[in-house]
């Protein structure tokens, strides 16, 4: 196998058309080694440390890379809160803390509160650095296990439309998503958001240097009718400066039951989770319902990920 070209993996720029089937036919492979009798990954990563320093709460992120860790044989080191249980409490910067992690781990997953922390500490770390979501700025492995749900679930990526929804402007998410999508022919895009977390001009200016379609919309309901994948995100008040921005966005797109019966058969509905009321429980039995699908996904997409990086 000829070596992983990206020694972090920071942004979702960095993935280009042949990585990212790459990183998905690995994906595979691990998927179908968990459910193997014999497992050949077993103890691939044996003697290998990932370190999780995480100084912003997570379950689906901190806990899927520790369980794809350990199912690849190798070893954790972990804080329940590097905000308050690590020395940033004391006053310790992010980068020599990344110094000196780099002499216990062979591997860093990182998640910070400030949007470019993960490429902070990146340009000072000699082991590989994943960034696990950064403030208001990207969380790359989210949209790699997004794209595969995509692909798995719609036999493809080419010509997908998709309507992504609720917090655009601070979804990190839906921002490295977009930047993933832009790769894909005839992919078209609808933004739906409450005009003060309407998405950023950054991501727009990137897909029309891509030529990729995008529309902006205040009616979910219209839209419905006419795309592959509904991406519903979170409003996250703990990103609003200004709580009278937050209170104006809540509660302004939710996908009822009744609501998700306009989308096609065949589309499917997706959320990086964690969800408040965006989504009601009533939704989960449709069967166009795959975030918790989507979710365990991410198992297999950070498995491939560690592997490449720490194997190849
Ligand atoms: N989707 C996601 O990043 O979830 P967590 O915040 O639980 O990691």
């Amino acid at each position: 196998m000829a070596g992983f070209p990206l020694n972090h993996v920071i942004e979702a720029q960095q993935f280009d058309r042949a990585l990212l089937a790459e990183v998905f036919s690995t994906a595979d492979q691990m998927r179908a080694d968990l459910n193997a009798a014999q497992r050949v990954y077993a103890d691939a990563l044996r003697g290998r440390i990932m370190a999780s320093l995480f100084y912003e709460p997570s379950t689906r992120t901190r806990f899927s890379f520790e369980s794809a860790m350990a199912r690849l044989g190798g070893r954790i080191l972990t804080t329940e809160n590097a905000k308050e249980f690590s020395s940033a409490a004391k006053g310790e910067s992010l980068t020599d803390s990344t110094r000196i992690m780099n002499g216990y781990a062979d591997i860093i997953v990182m998640r910070h509160h400030e949007a470019g922390s993960a490429q902070a500490a990146a340009a000072v770390s000699e082991v590989p650095i994943i960034n696990a979501g950064d403030g208001a700025g990207q969380h790359p492995t989210q949209a790699l296990l997004d794209l595969y749900t995509i692909r798995d679930t719609l036999g493809g990526i080419d010509n997908v439309r998709i309507a992504m929804v609720g917090d655009l402007k601070y979804g990190r998410t839906v921002r490295s998503l977009a930047y993933l999508l832009a790769k894909y022919d005839k992919v078209t895009i609808h933004f739906i958001a409450p005009a003060v977390c309407a998405m950023m001009e950054d991501i727009k200016d990137y897909l029309d240097r891509h030529h990729t379609e995008w529309h902006e919309e205040g009616d979910l309901t219209k839209v419905l009718p006419e795309v592959d994948c509904v991406y519903m995100t979170r409003i996250q008040r703990e990103r609003f400066i200004v709580p009278e921005e937050y209170d104006e966005a809540v509660g302004k797109y939710i996908l009822t039951r009744e609501k998700a019966n306009r989308m096609p058969k065949d589309a499917i509905i997706m959320h990086p989770l964690p969800r408040v009321d965006e989504i009601p429980p009533e939704v989960d039995d449709d069967p166009r319902a795959h975030y918790f699908q989507q979710a365990k996904n991410g198992l297999f997409i950070r498995m491939a990920l560690l592997y490449l990086l720490l194997s190849t």
